[in-house]
């Protein structure tokens, strides 16, 4: 199993906040694609989890970011990774749900 199981939400209102510029940095940063895995990091988009309010949201082996920031996304994900994993119940985005979604690649 993946060490970082590693969700951006591509709900309208992270899209809007930055959550297309998020994944860009984390997928720089991981050589991985949204959708793809390795030994040590689970990459992809997950569906909106509620937390609009607090956008962009990325969740880190269950435990939620809020309001994630591209310049310091990396390392709030290392910070959450240290914490006891939890089941926020997220559901993965499917890929129609993310090409529906431009506004991740514009913004
Ligand atoms: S759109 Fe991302 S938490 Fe709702």
């Amino acid at each position: 199993m993946a060490k970082k199981n590693i969700r951006v939400c591509c709900g309208m209102t992270c899209g809007v906040m930055g959550a297309g510029k998020i994944m860009r940095k984390i997928e720089a940063d991981t050589g991985l694609k949204a959708g793809e895995k390795n030994d040590d990091v689970d990459l992809n988009y997950c569906n909106c989890t509620g937390n609009c309010h607090l956008a962009p949201s990325i969740v880190v082996n269950g435990n939620f970011i809020h309001e994630g920031k591209e310049e310091t996304i990396l390392a709030e994900i290392e910070e959450a990774a240290t914490r006891e994993p939890q089941d926020p119940g997220i559901i993965d985005a499917s890929v129609e749900e993310v090409l529906n979604n431009d506004f991740l690649g514009d913004i």
